[in-house]
């Protein structure tokens, strides 16, 4: 009897199932390497399989976990300021590593294109490497990841949607990610104006690869929507409203939206205002 490779979903729960920042990361992007080389044709196949994913992924004990209104608001003009943003980013970025491997996990059994699971564990190596490029940028203004409380709400679209494929790739890479990109060049431009030249390249990095994350929810979408033979704006907005709680807040980045093929047909009619006509 020859020894079974782990599969890419008993991977993902492993990654979800390890606390440590640096080690889920690391973990994380072991396994995209090994998925990427077998699907280049240079390792043993690694199958796709099934896993029970935990509800919750394990995390350090730091950050502490606070309900958003009581997490601390501080000027991004001072240098506290500055890390405490850093640090938001770095939380974000590891839970995007969760939820990136937790919709492989967990969707694992829906007949799905290989491609599909190319494009997460692509995301979530990407995110690997976005958590430790923060961490890094932490450590050099003589900080860390784990210094500062922490958003306790993140996790809260993944239970949401924890049974509905199509509501996860709406709410996730469509909303919660293309908002990334909305505010991504505000904080480069924070870090520029303060000189801090390492930050600024890691955000640029981060707004880069962002993009196609976004792009893979939306493809994949459409694609399932397709197969459904559905309209894909109607069901993207009832499921942002079933599952998203609020509006989505202009000013929207139209550009690198529409280059990861969200049109603003998609977003503006969940807005918390009317779309400005054109010419205003
Ligand atoms: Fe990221
Ligand atoms: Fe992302």
């Amino acid at each position: 009897m020859t020894d079974q490779p782990l599969s890419l979903a008993e991977r993902a729960a492993e990654v979800l199932t390890t606390a440590d920042g640096r080690e889920k990361t690391a973990l994380s992007r072991r396994h995209a390497a090994a998925w990427a080389a077998w699907r280049a044709g240079t390792a043993p196949e690694i199958p796709v399989g099934t896993a029970s994913p935990p509800l919750h992924p394990a995390r350090p004990d730091r950050p502490a976990l606070l309900h958003p209104r009581d997490v601390p608001k501080r000027k991004p003009g001072s240098e506290a300021g500055r890390i405490a943003l850093l640090h938001a980013v770095a939380h974000i970025e590891l839970n995007a590593v969760d939820l990136h491997w937790d919709l492989i996990a967990r969707f694992s059994h829906v007949p799905m294109p290989m491609g599909f699971f190319d494009d997460w564990v692509r995301a979530a190596d990407e995110e690997s490497k976005h958590f430790n490029l923060m961490c890094d940028c932490l450590e050099s203004l003589g900080s860390h990841y784990g210094a500062l409380p922490a958003h306790a709400g993140m996790w809260r679209a993944a239970e949401d949607t924890a049974g509905d494929l199509m509501g996860r790739l709406a709410v996730v890479p469509m909303v919660l990610e293309a908002r990334g990109l909305d505010v991504t060049p505000g904080m480069i431009g924070v870090f520029r104006k303060a000189g801090i030249t390492q930050a600024v390249e890691a955000l640029e990095v981060i707004y880069a690869e962002e993009v196609s994350h976004v792009a893979y929810g939306s493809k994949w979408f459409n694609f399932l929507c397709g197969r459904d033979n559905l309209d894909p704006k109607e069901v993207f907005h009832a499921l942002v409203r079933k599952y998203f709680h609020g509006h989505l807040k202009p000013p929207f980045n139209e550009e690198k939206r529409a280059d990861a093929g969200l049109p603003p047909d998609f977003y503006w009619p969940l807005a918390d205002q009317v779309k400005p006509l054109p010419g205003w």
